[in-house]
């Protein structure tokens, strides 16, 4: 698959950065979004390679972590650009992980019904998956994603060498979106991405970023707004997401990435029970996971919780508990209905790994 959209822009020095502001916000307010770490460690880097243009940016800093996806956070950021009079031909440069592509894409879709924005993906799982597709938003009441838009960005650009200094953890989060895209895709992207012992970054190129970001884009394209078939990229995220919580608070939190690592295996047992799956791509999938993932699979769940937690996540989409599941790398079946008993018998068998 090829990248299609053309405000996608692979580029290491960032002079078409300075070129998109010079030609389009010469005489606007310009505000960079950071959160401590991407202020810490990003904004140098903007800085080293010389973009003349955001030099006199507000930055407008936010903690660090999930916590700041909230309305709180939203009204202060709302009121720092009203305190420094931004108008409509302001632009926000959203420059950090997921957290702040999504929450300064909502902040910029709804100041003033919408001034322009820039992302600039830092995390791996912001370059490959939270700052392509559309969507913004904050959480509510411990709801993720509760209030947002769908709305694009002006232009993203993509930078390899903000990955240098993610931690290692954090990249690895993001790499289980790799994978994710990869059984998207086709066998030949699985096979790659299968062969790679121990991902570093060194691993990710623009090339292969490029290849993977197709993936998404190509189903985003075909559906937008999420009515159909753009319910593959949630392959892994059911279960996943009721695994992510299942363990918050506890001594074995999980970040998003290896909580979806979890996600795909458990998944991958409820395709098999449906006859979808067959027995040695499941088991391979689930070896390369366990070698890149060892503590996640040193943990066990129990399923009741895990059914509990998934459709407490559809009552608020009045919703039975729908799964995207893999026949093979390259084709996932959406949509699919699961019950209590596929979720248990799925969970003993993760146990028992
Ligand atoms: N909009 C979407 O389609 C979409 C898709 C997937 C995930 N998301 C959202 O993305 C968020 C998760 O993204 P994330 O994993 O990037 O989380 P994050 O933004 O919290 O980043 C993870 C950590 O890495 C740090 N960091 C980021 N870049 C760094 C760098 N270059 N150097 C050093 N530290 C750096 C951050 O400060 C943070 O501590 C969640 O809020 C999730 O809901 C959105």
């Amino acid at each position: 698959m090829q990248a299609k959209n053309s405000n996608l822009i692979f580029n290491k020095d960032f002079s078409q950065l300075n070129t998109l502001l010079e030609e389009n916000y010469s005489d606007s307010i310009k505000f960079i979004l950071v959160d401590q770490n991407t202020h810490d460690h990003c904004i140098l880097t903007l800085d080293q390679i010389g973009v003349s243009q955001l030099e006199d940016a507000e930055i407008l800093l936010v903690p660090d972590g999930e916590g700041s996806k909230s309305p709180e956070i939203a009204i202060s950021l709302w009121q720092a650009l009203m305190s420094h009079n931004a108008d409509r031909h302001a632009v926000l440069i959203n420059l950090g992980g997921g957290m702040v592509t999504d929450l300064g894409g909502f902040i910029a879709s709804t100041y003033k019904r919408g001034i322009d924005f820039i992302n600039i993906p830092t995390s791996l799982l912001a370059m490959v998956d939270a700052s392509i597709g559309g969507k913004t938003g904050i959480n509510l009441d411990g709801v993720k994603n509760q209030v947002g838009t769908f709305n694009d960005p002006v232009a993203t650009f993509l930078n390899t060498d903000f990955l240098q200094t993610l931690p290692q953890r954090e990249f690895m989060s993001g790499w289980a979106e790799v994978y994710k895209h990869a059984l998207i895709d086709n066998v030949s992207l699985f096979e790659e991405i299968q062969k790679i012992e121990s991902p570093s970054k060194e691993v990710i190129t623009t090339d292969l970023l490029k290849r993977i970001i197709a993936v998404k884009q190509q189903v985003v394209q075909s559906d937008p707004f999420e009515k159909g078939e753009r319910q593959i990229l949630n392959l892994g995220h059911t279960i996943g997401h009721a695994v992510e919580t299942a363990v918050l608070g506890s001594d074995h939190e999980l970040l998003h990435g290896e909580a979806v690592a979890a996600g795909i295996v458990i998944e991958n047992f409820i395709a098999e029970e449906k006859n979808l799956l067959d027995n040695n791509i499941r088991k391979n999938i689930q070896e390369k996971l366990k070698s890149w993932y060892p503590d996640v699979f040193k943990l066990e769940f129990r399923g009741e919780a895990l059914t509990e937690i998934a459709l407490a996540d559809k009552k608020n989409t009045n919703q039975n508990i729908r799964c995207s599941l893999l026949e093979e790398p390259g084709k996932v079946k959406w949509g699919i209905e699961v019950n209590s008993e596929d979720i248990e018998s799925a969970i003993k068998q993760w146990n028992a790994i």
